[in-house]
């Protein structure tokens, strides 16, 4: 069943139900907010005060960040503009009993050709079935060139954060965001304090270990990925987020950042793929 839906303030959604899973998805960002297996736990995180409101960005699911990731084009707010954008529906289909997909598309407006000058069209692919599926394929249908930065930001939820742990990151460099150091990640990635790096020169999958599961995250188009946990300090001074809510997420977003950007040509195309499971 694909349903649009809406919250009282007029917050409008698409809700996903088939026999293998559910999500839902907001209009403003093509945000999934949530997914889960029939029967099963949530898979994505998200904030128990977040907001869902035109112009704020949801506190967890998958943010889109583009055609910036963080501040990687300081002329943009951080993370760009398309989650707050206003998406549109642009397919939908009940593939089979246990396989829906949708897809929103994005064009530049007015307002977003003032903050970044180029004519793009952005369409994500959202697969929702015993796994989440996202393809965000930007087309530059300007005449000039243009550079882009991106991720999927997916936040995971987590059952504690002490038992958390990334698997597939070993011997990788990294770009520490908080010393602005280079290191090599040695063994797991495990959480003890803020964590915010950008490992490069990843293609294998990453496994989130956690006390009762584990979760697949094999990506394409990408060789960068960020992991993020902003612990105690951090989350107490973030919007839409509560004191303690560190504990029960961590982000591992699939991104095209910092030295791992694209260079678009006129009409060229570059699909940044997330399958998760
Ligand atoms: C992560 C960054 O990708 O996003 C963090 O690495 C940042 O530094 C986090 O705090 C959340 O960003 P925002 O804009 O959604 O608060």
């Amino acid at each position: 069943m694909i349903q649009h839906k809406q919250l009282e303030n007029g917050f409008e959604y698409i809700e996903i139900s088939n026999e293998a899973s559910q999500a839902k998805i907001a209009l403003q960002g093509a945000h999934i907010f949530e997914y889960k297996r029939k029967g099963e736990e949530d898979i994505l995180w998200l904030s128990e005060t977040s907001d869902f409101e035109k112009g704020k960005a949801i506190r967890g699911g998958v943010p889109l960040c583009w055609p910036s990731f963080g501040m990687n084009n300081p002329d943009l707010p951080q993370h760009g503009f398309a989650r707050l954008g206003m998406w549109k529906v642009a397919r939908s289909q009940e593939t089979d009993s246990k396989t829906t997909q949708l897809v929103l598309e994005l064009n530049e407006t007015p307002e977003s050709l003032k903050l970044w000058p180029y004519r793009f069209h952005l369409e994500l692919r959202i697969r929702v079935s015993d796994t989440l599926c996202m393809e965000l394929t930007t087309t530059n249908t300007d005449e000039r060139e243009f550079k882009i930065t991106q991720a999927l930001h997916s936040y995971f939820l987590v059952s504690d954060i002490s038992d958390a742990a990334v698997k597939g990151l070993d011997a990788k460099p990294y770009f520490d965001a908080l010393s602005a150091q280079t290191c090599v990640q040695k063994g797991d990635v495990v959480f003890m304090e803020e964590v915010d790096r950008v490992y490069q020169d990843v293609k294998e999958a990453l496994f989130l270990s956690d006390k009762n599961r584990v979760i697949k995250i094999q990506n394409e188009g990408s060789s960068s990925v960020v992991v993020w946990n902003p612990w105690i300090e951090k989350c107490s001074r973030m919007s839409g987020m509560k004191e303690d809510a560190y504990l029960g997420m961590v982000c591992i977003e699939s991104a095209n950042a910092y030295g791992d950007f694209k260079i678009l040509k006129p009409r060229a195309s570059h699909t940044l793929k997330a399958l998760i499971s």
